[in-house]
């Protein structure tokens, strides 16, 4: 690595991230199915049909992934709450093993002196939710704000930071539009309630929270560049459209109580009737604000097609193992952006990292390529923080090898190695670099 912990600003936080679905193993523990057990068992919708059944069974293995988090020299530990862990039906009845168990993974965290950093909702839609239409209900608000409070009637004394949820872009517009992701959906209709569910799930939880008294409250955005594949003013406004509805839908409702036009052009007609009212809760005061970034697309216009009429086409630059453009100057431009709508508002680099087909050779993973990407990307960081962006921490995706979603286990974005087969753990190059250039002179 070309930096080191000193090169940045007195108590910045340095992290790693995972989410619960990805690598706790659902049929582990009492835990309810969520969307993501039936999504992966419908044949077509995930590589090889995986799921996250075992995943790493972090369920039981946790003290070791909390030791490697610690050893990685790392101040926090970015985690899930599985939500069908908690709540099997949803709501109702409480599964004591599961929140148990999230209980003591914060303890073991403060033991370690890692600083805890939730994530209320990292994509695990209980099944009987779903089966009631998930994130197109209105009433999720109410269902996600009761599920927020209990865990954070148990969790909330000890977290640093608590988000509500992680990529309202996925969790809507990837999974109801492109339908890439459970639900699967593709279907403007749901995706415009989708898009605004989640943010009135946001907010309402958020003040609800609040309300009980709990702090360092904040949600997730993940930005994406959205570049014209030409210079014609087709592309250009192809593009603008897709970054209305990628980048500034969520970051403008939670920040101004407004939907960007070029988005309301195509969804105001499918938005929940009474959607204008509900902004205000939307736009609930933030004490941090999580960014993740990956890449950018070029988008070119598709004529004659549906709203938004347009086609994302293949950029040449260099692409990570998941076939995602590496382009690192992306997250100077959108911390930036970000603090042109948030102000002085502390912002967190929540995610970023790639994938790479990464082999164990003797016992090492040497992934220099994972090292230039986060190099690049912490220059980046870097470089937005000089420029005077109110920048407090940066999360590397992932602790593990995990369950990439649509992609199975297929795309490794792990820190540290997982076999396939035994699950036993090994750092790869990248994580000794990382421990290396994070320790703490003493
Ligand atoms: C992000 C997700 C995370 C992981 C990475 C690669 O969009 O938050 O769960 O899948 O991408």
């Amino acid at each position: 690595m070309r930096f080191r912990r000193g090169d940045f600003p007195e108590g910045f936080v340095f992290g790693t991230a995972t989410s619960a679905y990805q690598i706790e193993g659902s049929a582990l523990g009492g835990a309810g199915p969520c969307h993501w057990d039936t999504f992966s068992a419908t044949p077509g919708n995930v590589v090889r049909a995986e799921d996250g059944a075992r995943a790493c069974e972090h369920l039981t293995r946790w003290p070791e992934d909390l030791n490697l988090v610690r050893d990685g020299n790392f101040d926090a530990y970015r985690f899930s709450v599985n939500w069908a862990r908690v709540l099997p039906e949803g709501r109702g009845a409480v599964n004591a093993a599961g929140l148990d168990f999230y209980d003591r993974l914060v303890d073991g965290m403060l033991e370690r002196g890692l600083q805890p950093w939730l994530t209320l909702y990292h994509w695990d839609m209980p099944s009987d939710l779903a089966m009631r239409g998930g994130w197109t209900n209105p009433d999720v608000a109410g269902w996600f704000t009761d599920y927020a409070r209990l865990v954070m009637g148990r969790l909330g004394d000890r977290l640093t930071t608590t988000a509500t949820i992680n990529e309202p872009w996925c969790v809507a517009w990837l999974s109801h539009f492109l339908g890439v992701h459970a639900p699967g959906l593709r279907d403007i209709r749901a995706a415009a309630h989708a898009m605004h569910h989640v943010l009135l799930a946001h907010g309402t939880a958020l003040q609800a929270l609040r309300a009980d008294g709990h702090q360092g409250l904040g949600v997730v955005l993940n930005m994406e560049v959205c570049t014209p594949a030409s210079d014609a003013p087709e592309d250009i406004a192809a593009a603008a459209t897709q970054d209305a509805i990628f980048n500034r839908w969520f970051l403008q409702a939670i920040t101004q109580a407004t939907y960007p036009a070029e988005a309301l052009e195509g969804l105001a007609p499918h938005l929940p009737r009474g959607w204008q009212g509900q902004m205000e809760q939307i736009a609930q005061p933030l004490d941090w604000l999580g960014l993740n970034y990956y890449t950018r697309r070029f988008h070119e216009a598709a004529p004659g097609q549906p709203w938004p009429a347009s086609r994302e086409v293949p950029g040449s630059g260099p692409k990570t193992g998941s076939g995602w453009e590496i382009h690192p100057e992306g997250l100077e431009q959108f911390l930036l952006r970000a603090r042109d709508s948030v102000g002085d508002l502390p912002i967190h680099v929540t995610e970023t990292g790639m994938a790479w087909p990464d082999r164990l050779v003797d016992g090492s993973v040497s992934d220099t390529e994972r090292i230039a990407f986060l190099d690049a990307h912490l220059a980046a960081a870097g470089r937005a923080l000089k420029a005077g962006v109110n920048l407090r921490g940066f999360f590397c995706w992932s602790l593990l090898d995990n369950y990439e979603w649509a992609e199975g286990y297929d795309k490794r974005f792990g820190l540290v190695h997982v076999d396939s087969d035994t699950l036993s753990r090994r750092p790869k190059a990248s994580y000794l670099a990382l421990a290396d250039a994070l320790t703490r002179s003493s």
